[in-house]
């Protein structure tokens, strides 16, 4: 089977469950194959509408200092925008040596950022969404799985920043619904109630509605809850 058969083309919008797009670019650290040089990581790949404008500085220094939240969760950054290598530095440079926002300075942006002049990579995401910009990219934020597959999308508009509270629950949202087989109910947080998988036979929804399960909680046969520590998500997902 060939494995990019998968593989969303260029223009078309990347799907979830669909693999993510691959390229090579030039970044702030230096080139990089995507997504081969992140196997075995998760990443979140975001797109920002250009360099040295006000929302995306602030999200780059919320990104910069949250990068070791999200490295213990085995997750990688990658930024890009539709600029040139040396706008990116010399942003990055400013960031660092002249903004102070919100108690956050001299804030180094570690992680590579992507320099898409010719905007190869923004298209084959879906980043360039003519009705908001047809030459800026809109703040996507797309997740990616260790095996490079794509799990959630989220996209923003120029003007509106980035919630970041929501970017990290989601991280961990996604990676305790693989690792525990479990679905989330709205708003969980860690430490909330799970829901297990529903009942695939008329025995087990039986079962289960008859009480006859230990550790579940049912509303009704389709719609049951266990209980799934904080402490046991923390040391399933944070690296010692
Ligand atoms: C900003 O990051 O401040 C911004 C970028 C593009 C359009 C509007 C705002």
């Amino acid at each position: 089977m060939d494995p990019n058969q998968n593989e969303i083309h260029e223009n078309a919008m990347p799907r979830i469950g669909a693999k993510a797009p691959s390229f090579t670019a030039v970044t702030t650290q230096g080139e990089i194959n995507f997504p081969s040089d992140y196997e075995g990581n998760w990443v979140i790949l975001f797109s920002h509408p250009a360099d040295f404008t006000p929302v995306c500085t602030t999200e780059f220094m919320q990104f910069a200092v949250m990068e070791d939240e999200f490295e213990a969760l085995n997750c990688k950054l990658v930024g890009l925008s539709i600029d040139g290598l040396f706008s990116h530095i010399a942003w990055l440079r400013t960031i660092q040596e002249k903004i102070e926002y919100k108690g956050m300075k001299n804030v180094e942006v570690k992680f590579p950022l992507i320099e898409d002049i010719s905007m190869n990579v923004a298209n084959k995401y879906g980043m360039v969404q003519p009705e908001e910009s047809g030459t800026q990219a809109v703040r996507a934020v797309f997740f990616i799985n260790p095996k490079g597959i794509i799990r959630a999308i989220i996209y923003y508009p120029l003007t509106l920043g980035r919630n970041f509270d929501e970017i990290k629950r989601a991280l961990i949202g996604l990676q305790t619904s693989e690792e525990f087989n479990v679905a989330l109910p709205a708003d969980w947080r860690p430490g909330d109630d799970v829901i297990v998988p529903t009942a695939g036979s008329c025995g087990v929804a039986k079962e289960r509605m008859e009480g006859e399960v230990e550790g579940i909680t049912c509303y009704d046969w389709f719609f049951c809850t266990k209980k799934l520590s904080k402490e046991v998500i923390d040391s399933a997902l944070l690296k010692s």
